[in-house]
C-alpha cells in the first residue's frame, strides 16, 4: 500500500516538474521572439540605406536634398563643384560638351545602397554637375539604385525623363526614378517629396 502511494507521489512529481519546465520553455521562447520582433522589422527597413547628394546655383535643389533629407533621415553631401557657373558656362556644358570640374566625393559610396542625386535641368537636360558627378563614380554607383530629383522653370516631359534614364544606362547605371520639383512651387515642396517618397521603395528606419 505505501509502496503504491509513493510510487503514486513520484509520478504527480515528475508530471509537475515536466509541466514547469515546458511553461519556461515556452516563456523564454516568447520572450526571445518579443525581443526579436522588432529588431528584425528594423533590420528590414534600414536595409535601405541612401545618400544624398546635391548641387544647386539657386538654391532650389539644395531645398529639395534638404527635404528629402529631413523626411528620410538619410546621410546627405554636396556634388562639391569647382566651377562658378555662368550662363555662358551653362551653354558651353549643355550644348558643347564641357564637363564639370568638381572635387572627389568624401563619401565611401559603398556604405549606401540607393543615391539620390538633386540637381537643376539646364535647357531641357540634367546639369553637368550632376552629369559628371556620375560619370566620375560610375564603378562605385554600379548595381545602386539611382533617383533623380531635378528641378526647372515648367515641367519636365516624359521623353526628357527618359533620355535622363537612357543616359544613366549608358553609363551602366540603374537610374530607377526621375522626379521633378518645379521652382516657384517651393511651400509645395514638403508635400511634393512625401507624395513621391510613397511610390519608392526609400523609406528609411530614420525615416519621419
Ligand atoms: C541657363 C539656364 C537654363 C535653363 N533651362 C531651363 C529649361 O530648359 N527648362 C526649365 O524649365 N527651366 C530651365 N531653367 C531653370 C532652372 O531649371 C532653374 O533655375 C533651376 O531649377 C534652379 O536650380 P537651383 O536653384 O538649384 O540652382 C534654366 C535656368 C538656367 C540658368
Amino acid at each position: 500500500m505505501k509502496t503504491k502511494r509513493k510510487s503514486y507521489l513520484t509520478a504527480v512529481c515528475a508530471l509537475f516538474s515536466f509541466l514547469c519546465a515546458a511553461a519556461a520553455l515556452a516563456g523564454a521562447a516568447m520572450a526571445q521572439q518579443q525581443a526579436s520582433g522588432p529588431d528584425n522589422a528594423t533590420a528590414a527597413v534600414s536595409a535601405v540605406k541612401p545618400l544624398i547628394v546635391w548641387y544647386s546655383r539657386a538654391g532650389h535643389s539644395q531645398l529639395v536634398a534638404e527635404t528629402l533629407q529631413k523626411q528620410l533621415g538619410c546621410d546627405m553631401d554636396t556634388i562639391a563643384s569647382k566651377k562658378d557657373r555662368s550662363f555662358f558656362s551653362i551653354v558651353n556644358e549643355q550644348f558643347l560638351g564641357a564637363e564639370d570640374d568638381q572635387e572627389k566625393c568624401k563619401r565611401d559610396l559603398s556604405a549606401y545602397n540607393a543615391v539620390i542625386i538633386a540637381a537643376p535641368i539646364y535647357f531641357m537636360k540634367l546639369c553637368a554637375p550632376a552629369r559628371t558627378f556620375m560619370e566620375l563614380n560610375r564603378k562605385a554607383l554600379k548595381g545602386k539604385d539611382l533617383y533623380l530629383f531635378v528641378t526647372l522653370g515648367g515641367k519636365l516631359p516624359e521623353g526628357k525623363v527618359t533620355a535622363i534614364k537612357e543616359y544613366g544606362a549608358g553609363l551602366g547605371l540603374n537610374i530607377k526614378g526621375v522626379f521633378f520639383l518645379q521652382i516657384g512651387k517651393q511651400e509645395e515642396f514638403p508635400q511634393r517629396v512625401s507624395e513621391i517618397l510613397k511610390t519608392t521603395p526609400l523609406q528609411t528606419a530614420g525615416a519621419k
